[in-house]
């Protein structure tokens, strides 16, 4: 959720550093921001740390008046505990305005700590459980330094956080966590630390993904990890990230969530040149444990659930039974899991927790765990037996696309490996080609056309049958969380037992009519809300006289998905541009979800 970046070292534009970094991270929430530093020669206040805060997103904002610095920490909050204030933003200071801490996650116990620290004096002045932890440290920080006193004060927070602290007058950073990510960038005597390793781009590739329980110390120009409970000394190896600085970047591009769908062809065509060279992708591994599982289940959430459904119907096809279930749900609906399943998540971020607990149930149960996740070194990533990196480089737009369309193409290549006649006549240059055609200027000014007409509109629907369904479940999605239009996505069947209903004179009705089996009842399902004075806007290889309007795919067999996906993720995000809205920040989301 949240967004954390500090540095430490020779800059003297630490404050400056670490809000770039805040931009970068300002995905993972954006209801407001602020930045610690060392206050300056003149400061008025030389004996407090001294604090930039502001609520919305950063936007214009500056922070030109923090002075130079060469170590700072910096926090983009998504509200969980406490409304949008400038006071609840973070970073928090302790009572004496020595020690400063930025947090994410949630403190479970903390009205308890809270009460106790206000009974033995402290005063706190935002509604925040994670202000406990400056007040915590500050009774610490009386009997040891800096770095025992977080260990200390970690042991008594209940919950999954991870903490970066400060003090006055001193070049030292600490942070620790438990199931919330951190990531430590290494450089040439300076250090940064970040919620996400693509936030590191610009100034390093070697990282260190901090693991839970280790708390990583940098002072006096060195940087040293311990175990956060008992202080014992560790040597976590780094790794290098291969993403490059440009691709977190938007270059040209208005907004990430457009550059990041016109990436989607090059990417197809990336993943279909590796999977041909067979080079490191383990389609075969996942294979096997499906074909030997009892049960084999597929978790995601938001639209990775839609991956794991859309999933489901081609392993259908091949004959094998595959259940996805939303990861929320999860702990309820799957019947007790044994050594003999099989669990595969899929997870841009690798990060969301309602994901994260199905994977630690069966890690419990002893049940192998499949993931396919985008972020390496993420949380996920770590926990599974097998993880397949699906290296779509940085996605930064809240509204995933390109990390949609690679997981499911690398899913399907899991099922080719189990089954290649299916995939006989899918030929994915022809897939990237037909995204870069649904995505071409000819279609996307069609596309900007309906969104200004149904930009002021209430409802849409979308509609679609076998696995075209869940893409019109996606499309739906992606329509809601970035155009706030209320949209559904229907499977074909089921508009006449209560959809229909909703439809009435002009109502934007999107069909996904792919030249498959499920052509015919697309278009009777195109009728039925025809009939009802909907407005028929037909996806498809080929026109039909109850289109309204007819948005043209390539024929493509199954891969017309990919197609039907690239026209729907510009519809959603053409109607948000009609509408005056940011895309890439909707309001009240997150891309990393890591609360549950
Ligand atoms: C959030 C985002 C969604 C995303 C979902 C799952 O809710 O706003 O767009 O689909 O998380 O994210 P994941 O990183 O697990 O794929």
């Amino acid at each position: 959720m949240c967004g954390i970046f500090a540095y430490s070292g020779p800059k003297s534009n630490a404050p400056e550093t670490v809000f770039e970094g805040l931009k970068s991270l300002e995905y993972r929430g954006y209801d407001s921001w602020g930045v610690v530093t060392q206050p300056g020669e003149s400061s008025l206040q030389p004996k407090s740390l001294v604090v930039k805060k502001r609520i919305g997103k950063i936007g214009t904002n500056n922070i030109n008046e923090l002075p130079s610095s060469h170590i700072a920490i910096g926090h983009t909050r998504w509200a969980t505990h406490g409304k949008v204030t400038e006071l609840n933003a973070h970073p928090h200071l302790s009572c004496d305005g020595k020690i400063a801490i930025v947090h994410n996650g949630i403190i479970e116990n903390f009205v308890k700590l809270q009460a106790d620290l206000r009974a033995s004096g402290h005063k706190f002045v935002s509604e925040t459980d994670s202000e406990v932890i400056a007040h915590l440290l500050e009774e610490e920080r009386k009997t040891s330094d800096l770095p025992t006193a977080l260990r200390n004060v970690f042991s008594k927070l209940k919950g999954l956080n991870a903490v970066i602290a400060m003090e006055l007058n001193s070049d030292t950073l600490v942070a620790t966590t438990n199931g919330s990510p951190l990531v430590i960038g290494i450089a040439k005597g300076e250090i940064y630390m970040a919620s996400d390793p693509s936030a590191l781009l610009p100034y390093t590739t070697e990282v260190i993904f901090l693991e839970d329980g280790v708390i990583a110390i940098w002072s006096e120009n060195m940087l040293r990890f311990a175990s956060t409970k008992t202080g014992k000394k560790l040597e976590p190896t780094s790794q290098q990230i291969t993403w490059k600085a440009q691709s977190a970047e938007k270059g040209a591009f208005a907004h990430f969530m457009l550059k990041e769908m016109h990436e989607q062809a090059a990417i197809i065509r990336s993943i279909a040149k590796k999977a041909e060279s067979n080079s490191n992708f383990d389609y075969k591994k996942l294979a096997d444990r499906i074909k030997k599982a009892r049960h084999c289940y597929l978790v995601g959430c938001g639209s990775s659930w839609f991956i794991a459904r859309i999933a489901q119907y081609v392993f259908a096809k091949i004959g094998v039974l595959i259940t996805p279930i939303v990861g929320s749900e999860f702990l309820e609906a799957a019947p007790a899991l044994s050594k003999d399943d099989f669990l595969i998540v899929l997870s841009q971020s690798g990060e969301t927790m309602d994901s994260i607990k199905p994977v630690k149930l069966a890690k419990k149960s002893g049940t192998g765990i499949g993931a396919l996740v985008n972020v390496p070194g993420s949380s996920i990533s770590r926990l599974a037996d097998i993880t397949l990196l699906i290296e779509a480089g940085p996605e930064k737009a809240v509204a995933t696309t390109k990390a949609f369309t690679a997981t499911l193409m690398h899913l399907l290549l899991v099922v080719k490996a189990m089954d290649e006649k299916l995939f006989s006549k899918l030929d994915f240059n022809k897939v990237a080609y037909g995204v870069e055609r649904a995505l071409s200027t000819a279609k996307t000014t069609q596309l900007d056309r309906l969104a200004k007409k149904f930009q002021n509109d209430e409802h849409l629907f979308c509609l679609g049958r076998g696995v075209s369904f869940p893409v019109a479940q996606e499309a739906a999605l992606k329509v809601k969380e970035v155009s706030y239009l209320h949209a559904e996505g229907l499977a074909g069947g089921e508009l006449k037992h209560g959809p229909l209903a909703l439809i009435t004179e002009g109502t934007p009705c999107v069909v996904l009519a792919p030249n498959d089996e499920t052509y015919a009842d697309a278009i009777s399902g195109a009728m039925e809300m025809k009939a009802r004075g909907g407005f028929i806007i037909g996806i498809s290889p080929q026109t039909h006289q109850v289109f309204d309007e007819f948005i043209a795919v390539d024929d493509l067999g199954l891969g017309t998905i990919f197609l039907e996906l690239a026209v729907v993720q510009y519809f959603g995000y053409a109607l948000a541009i009609a509408k005056g809205l940011d895309p890439d920040m909707p309001r009240n989301l997150a891309k990393s979800v890591t609360v549950g």
